[in-house]
């Protein structure tokens, strides 16, 4: 059964794929993954995969061309006759617009959810969604994995005492409340509120930081606005340090000037999206979860419960 485990990859995140295929002891599937001369893509299997289990790792963030790399390979993959296909993403992109909260908007996890689906993909492992009900707009199994133990094993080994957790919106709540258990932490929210697409601004603070070394937990860092002006507002409350522990590290290219500025001594994120050139002069740190994922996908493959890698 374990040799028909077949793991693909685009060009999205290659060196996240071939750390799980060592951590899994597996050769990476063979497949060229490109473009013909006036840019559309073009994909041929290279391998014969008829009967395989096969995964592809793709995070589907920008550029569009990793969403539209993994359709055509699942299309691939489907066609040469494998067994299974199951779309492993790191990063669950087209996430931010999930509901119809104003007028005239789309429901894009839905759509790229719909077309990963109708691609052929039966099944998908993903990891710390922009929110959890992205689940229900997939018909097919779904694995939702989080990066919490890679960044709390980070975190415990740094014995950070006087340690509050800190959720820098109500949307991050909940995984922020789920970490301050795991550190045997405080908890505190910070009433974010959204100004632009790409700016927010500080409302309230709830829960207390004074004298209290702060770890801000979220999902994404784009901007880094969200991150750096929740950090102001907790060094103007008087918190002795701030560190940031983030799944996925999608920075902007205007996060480095915003995160270098802020008063932060640590951003951590995890490599679910390919490490940006980023200097926040040694601020930052990344984590790999390719062990995590690679045991998923084993698992998957091996039709075993996936609950222990929760806790
Ligand atoms: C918002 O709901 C998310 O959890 C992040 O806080 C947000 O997307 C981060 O964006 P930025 O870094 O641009 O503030």
């Amino acid at each position: 059964m374990v040799d028909s485990l077949r793991v693909f990859a685009g060009n999205a995140h290659p060196r996240l794929a071939e750390q799980i295929c060592a951590y899994l002891g597996v050769d990476r599937g063979e497949a060229e993954v490109g473009a013909f001369p006036d840019g559309e893509i073009r994909v041929k299997i290279n391998e014969n995969v008829r009967g395989c289990d096969t995964f592809i790792v793709q995070p589907t963030g920008a550029p569009a061309e990793n969403l539209v790399e993994l359709l055509v390979m699942i299309d691939a993959l489907r066609r040469a006759s494998a067994r299974r296909v199951t779309a492993v993403l790191p990063y669950f992109g087209y996430a931010r617009q999930d509901r119809k909260d104003q007028p005239r908007v789309p429901i894009s996890s839905k759509l790229v959810a719909n077309l990963i689906t109708t691609a052929g993909a039966e099944r998908v492992l993903t990891m710390d969604l922009h929110s959890s009900q992205i689940q229900g707009f997939f018909d097919i199994p779904l694995d939702h994995i989080f990066a919490a133990p890679v960044l709390i094993e980070y975190f415990q080994s740094k014995e950070i005492p006087n340690l509050t957790v800190v959720a820098p919106d109500v949307g991050s709540l909940k995984m922020a409340r789920a970490y301050s258990k795991r550190l045997n932490a405080s908890l505190a929210l910070v009433d974010k509120r959204r100004t632009r697409v790409d700016d927010t601004e500080v409302m309230n603070l709830i829960g207390e930081v004074e004298g209290r070394n702060v770890v801000i937990f979220d999902d994404v860092i784009s901007t880094g606005r969200t991150i750096a002006r929740a950090a102001v507002e907790l060094k103007k409350r008087g918190a002795t340090s701030i560190r940031v522990g983030v799944t996925h590290g999608g920075f902007a290219p205007v996060a480095q000037e915003i995160l270098g500025e802020a008063p932060i001594e640590e951003v951590v994120v995890t490599d679910s999206l390919p490490p940006k050139s980023m200097d926040l002069g040694g601020k930052l740190q990344t984590l790999t979860v390719s062990r995590l994922l690679g045991e998923a996908i084993r698992r998957i493959h091996e039709e075993r419960s996936l609950s222990s890698l929760f806790v």
